[in-house]
């Protein structure tokens, strides 16, 4: 989809705009949006709402024709329910009830004249971000694997939204072309078969995001991690056939001695729990486990995109979790990077086990803060469902306000996040009589004793876990990868420049 964004006024009327389709507002109760009036030249809108053939209700759509004093082909009038208040809720199905009619009419172009600003709670940024992504995800197909691709997109190809404010919102529309590309590319890769996206294409990914955005980059090879002795994710990829692969990326898009922001991301390309085997059922979709690789790959093409000002390092630990002779067994005690010494009771809670050693990697660039991006606890889709990410840091002053910054980000970008408590309580429920640390946690709170197996990894700088176990990928009929949470890193880090 190509987007651009234009201002109407008094000399240059949306009536006399050509183009294939005008997307226009309508509410309850025979209501007219001010661009709807504007429309109304010869009073046939009014006479189509008159005429019953749409409610105004959210989401409810009429394609009209030949509208007297319209320049355009077609004026599609679109529902958004009350006028008095105009919900986050009632304009996103608005937008999606508008982009599937342009996905079937004969017009190659239309201009969505919404309006943009009278959203509750919400500002233009919002809603223009709204439709983009909105746009991108109606076009978006995970056919990369089937012999015969789904049919091209059909109708409108080109999309230019109406504003006032046009030029004040131009940063914003590319911004968010920039976060829906970088979507695109997260889904893309959750959607692979893990026969294909292994460590090794992640890699490859990578260097060519690299060469595309001129970013530095770094994959160290298992024998380099053998000399880092990060011997806790060497543990993981042990039972795999697959080579193990540590990427580092990184953007200079700040000034040279501003500390960088550091993601983190986990790439288990494939879990099978290990020689702690999960259940046969469902376990292909344990090919997403790398969503937080993912997450942190599709941020960085979105930052690449918009040649963000400021300076971001991204890490990939990624390796498959597979059983076999060579694989770790329950009772295996392994040296973190960090000298900690590990009891891995379950093969299956290896998240943690690669993520605490690229943690410790991450010292070295003496970060301003550091965000990891796991999809690492079924507990937690428990808790929150498929709505909301964990969110995790400790509770002082700095990691109180680096959590509310994360929060705002999610709600600004409609890609929330959940904030979780993590103390000494819980922390003693992962001792081990053996060593340092146990990898799991006494049976109750599952995702929180998982978040503080990494806290121990994090006291020299600020940081926050993200869980997407349950946001990163739909499963049933629709099942694939939604892209999440790039919205929310790419807004946090947008929002720290
Ligand atoms: N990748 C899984 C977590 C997961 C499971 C995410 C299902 C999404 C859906 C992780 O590696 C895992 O297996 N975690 C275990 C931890 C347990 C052994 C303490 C879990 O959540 O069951
Ligand atoms: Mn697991
Ligand atoms: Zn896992």
């Amino acid at each position: 989809m190509d987007f651009s964004i234009k201002a109407f006024d008094t000399k240059n009327t949306l009536a006399a705009a050509k183009s294939g389709c005008v997307a226009v507002a309508v509410f309850e109760n025979k209501k007219l949006s001010t661009a709807a009036k504007a429309l109304d030249v010869n009073g046939d809108i009014t006479a189509a709402l008159k005429s019953g053939d749409i409610s105004g209700k959210a989401g409810s759509t009429l394609l009209l024709r030949g509208v007297a004093g319209v320049a355009a082909a077609r004026v599609l009038l679109v529902g958004m329910g009350a006028d008095e208040v105009l919900t986050e809720k009632n304009f996103s199905s608005a937008i999606g009830a508008t982009l599937k009619v342009f996905g079937t009419i004969g017009a190659q172009d239309a201009i969505i004249a919404f309006p943009l600003g009278d959203v509750k709670e919400r500002d233009l940024n919002w809603a223009l971000r709204a439709i983009v992504i909105g746009a991108n995800e109606a076009e978006f197909r995970s056919d990369a694997q089937k012999s015969k691709k789904e049919p091209a997109p059909t109708g409108v190809r080109k999309i230019t939204i109406a504003a006032t404010e046009a030029n004040q919102l131009k940063g914003t529309l590319a911004q968010s072309i920039a976060i829906a590309n970088g979507m695109n590319l997260t889904k893309e890769l959750g959607n692979l078969s893990p026969n294909v996206c292994t460590p090794t294409y992640l890699a490859n990914t990578a260097r060519k995001l690299a060469e595309d955005h001129g970013f530095d980059i770094e994959v160290l090879e298992r024998k380099q991690l053998e000399a880092l002795k990060m011997g806790s994710f060497l543990s993981v990829a042990k039972g795999s056939d697959e080579a193990p692969k540590f990427i580092v990326l990184k953007h200079n898009g700040g000034k040279a001695k501003d500390a960088p922001v550091v993601l983190v991301g986990k790439g288990i390309t494939f879990d099978t729990g290990g020689i702690s085997l999960k259940p046969g059922p469902n376990m292909d979709e344990m090919k997403y486990d790398m969503c937080g690789a993912g997450s942190v790959l599709g941020t960085f093409r979105a930052i690449g995109e918009m040649g963000l000002k400021l300076n971001v390092v991204g890490i990939v630990a990624a390796c498959e979790n597979m059983p076999s002779g060579r694989a770790t067994k329950p009772g295996d005690i392994v040296t973190a990077m960090s000298g900690t010494t590990i009891e891995i009771l379950n093969t299956d809670a290896e998240g943690r086990l690669i993520l605490c050693d690229a943690l410790t990697y991450a010292e070295r660039f003496k970060p301003a803060a550091v965000v990891d991006i796991a999809t690492l606890t079924g507990a937690c889709i428990v808790a929150l469902g498929h709505h909301t990410s964990g969110l995790f840091t400790r509770h002082d002053a700095a990691h109180d306000a680096l959590a509310e910054e994360l929060v705002d980000a999610g709600k600004q970008a409609g890609d929330v996040a959940w904030r979780f408590p993590l103390g000494e309580n819980y922390n003693e429920q992962l001792k081990s009589n053996f060593a340092d640390l146990a990898n799991i946690g006494t049976p109750g709170a599952a995702s929180i004793t998982a978040a503080c197996f990494l806290e121990n990894f994090t006291r020299k700088y600020t940081w926050a876990h993200l869980d997407i176990a349950g946001t990163a990928w739909k499963s049933g009929a629709q099942k694939g990868a939604t892209g999440r949470p790039v919205p929310l890193l790419t807004t946090f880090l947008l929002n720290r420049v």
